[in-house]
């Protein structure tokens, strides 16, 4: 699904990603994880078409996303699923129209919008909250809110850099199991974060980024390939 092959981006003279090479494959569930400034969110931009990569390629399906025009990638990035750390809800707008809005710029018909944002709200535990706005909402549930909206056109790719970032320890394990039950719904996930004890107890692949580079790719099983 996912397909980066010897990827480099440098910013100035500084290189952020090193020879990145990696293989994500349908509905896998893979953290990748390092340090502050180690490319994470870097890798993540060439993955949705916000940043060119200098060398290497960048596939997704059959989207060859470093030599997309940038109408072409407006189409692309419909098509995912994206979380970030800072929610990035419309403040004016309810629960229920931050998703709604959402999925009809998708092209979704009126009648189809109403049934389906209320079946994600439920899928995120918020179908209580849905006419709130997200001032009257805490971190966790407006990150929940979040992913109700990146979950509402069903993509097949979702991507969180980091999800949990501006989250207490609850709510970021509340989360990340939302995570995986998404996952487990047949997307594929891939969540980037700073937090490694966090993604330990998800039992998912493990990729570790260091420096822009791709230092370990382990297994939950503690297996390297
Ligand atoms: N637009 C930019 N211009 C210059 N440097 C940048 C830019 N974006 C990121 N960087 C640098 O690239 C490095 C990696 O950043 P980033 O990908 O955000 O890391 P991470 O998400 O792992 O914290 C950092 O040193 C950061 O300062
Ligand atoms: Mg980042």
């Amino acid at each position: 699904m996912i397909i980066f092959d010897k990827v480099h981006k440098s910013y100035g003279d500084r290189k952020v990603l090193n020879n990145v090479s990696l293989k994500v494959e349908p509905k896998e569930f893979v953290s990748l994880i390092g340090p502050s400034g180690a490319g994470k969110s870097t890798l993540i931009y060439a993955l949705i078409g916000a940043e060119k990569v200098d060398k290497g390629t960048v596939h997704v399906d059959d989207y060859h996303v470093n030599v997309m025009s940038e109408r072409a990638l407006q189409m692309y990035r419909r098509k995912l699923g994206i979380v970030f750390q800072d929610y990035k809800l419309l403040q004016r707008k309810s629960v229920f129209e931050n998703v709604a809005f959402a999925l009809e710029a998708t092209g979704a018909s009126k009648g189809h919008v109403t049934e389906r944002v209320d079946n994600v709200l439920e899928m995120v535990g918020l179908s209580d909250m849905k006419n709130h706005f997200p001032y009257q909402l805490s971190g966790g549930e407006q990150q929940k809110a979040a992913i109700a909206r990146a979950l509402a056109h069903n993509p097949k790719l979702l991507i969180a850099d980091e999800p949990t970032g501006n989250l207490d320890p609850k709510s970021a394990k509340e989360i990340l199991g939302l995570l995986k039950k998404i996952n487990d719904g047949g997307a594929t996930v891939l969540l980037a974060t700073h937090n490694s004890g966090l993604v330990d107890k998800l039992q998912k692949r493990v990729v570790r980024l260091d420096k822009g580079k791709i230092i370990s790719d382990k297994a939950h099983s503690g297996y390297e390939f």
